[in-house]
């Protein structure tokens, strides 16, 4: 008997259902997602990332930031995301409607950001931990990102940008001081916004206690 036909026909239903299952079905059920009205400001949510950190969200993407962070929190009864204050809620496909890319990500070295403007709102805390990581934390394995710094002498009065909390091996020598270049800046303002603390229907925040 010649069952090529047969063997066509089951492989061509194992390629359509993934399909239907993969594409169409999330494309119907996620393909129209409308930003939700904020019916306080008449604003939506997510909001847009604006200004430089626009700019912030392409640094992030060309240092391979998403190699040890992920942007996600994940349902709380099956992780403890929640519960370490990674997030107040989970993460849901709203919530990257507005992002190019969305920066989902998949390994954590380092922990999750979706919320980390809500944790450090501080741009100076982050210029001093991406100069040099073990600044901030003794023990940290991130690289640094010293590259997107100056060290240079001071002229007349220091400047205002200058990174202030530098200390130890890793403060710059007397006369000088660390500026961060435009790309540091516009990280810096991308990390900062990234503060997922507003409601979605599917998504709420909890009660306050
Ligand atoms: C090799 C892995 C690795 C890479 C690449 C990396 N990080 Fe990290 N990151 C870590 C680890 C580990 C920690 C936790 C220790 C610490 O605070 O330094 C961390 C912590 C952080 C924190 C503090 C998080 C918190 O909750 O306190 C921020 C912000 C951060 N990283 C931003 C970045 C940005 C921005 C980039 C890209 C420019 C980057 N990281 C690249 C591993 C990494």
């Amino acid at each position: 008997m010649n069952r090529l036909p047969l063997i066509f026909f089951g492989v061509f239903l194992t390629f359509a259902f993934s399909w239907l299952g993969l594409v169409v079905y999330p494309y119907f059920e996620l393909g129209r997602l409308q930003p939700a009205p904020d019916e306080d400001t008449g604003g939506y949510f997510p909001p847009t990332t604006t200004g430089l950190a626009t700019a912030g969200q392409k640094v992030f993407s060309a240092n391979g930031c998403l190699y040890c962070h992920s942007q996600q929190v994940r349902f709380a009864p099956l992780s403890t995301d929640i519960a370490k204050g990674l997030g107040l809620r989970q993460t849901v496909a709203r919530d990257y409607l507005r992002a190019q890319p969305a920066f989902l990500g998949t390994m954590r070295t380092g922990p999750d950001l979706s919320n980390i403007g809500v944790r450090q709102p501080d741009p100076n805390w982050h210029h001093r931990h991406l100069y040099e990581p073990r600044s901030v934390t003794d023990w940290s394995i991130m690289p640094s990102f010293r590259f997107l710094y100056q060290m240079r002498e001071i002229q007349g009065q220091p400047s205002d940008d200058a990174v202030s909390g530098l200390i130890g091996p890793h403060a710059s020598p007397p006369g000088f001081e660390v500026v961060p270049s435009d790309d540091a800046k516009a990280l810096v303002a991308y990390l900062v916004s990234l503060q997922r603390n507003y409601p979605l229907p599917e998504s709420p925040l909890p009660p306050v206690k």
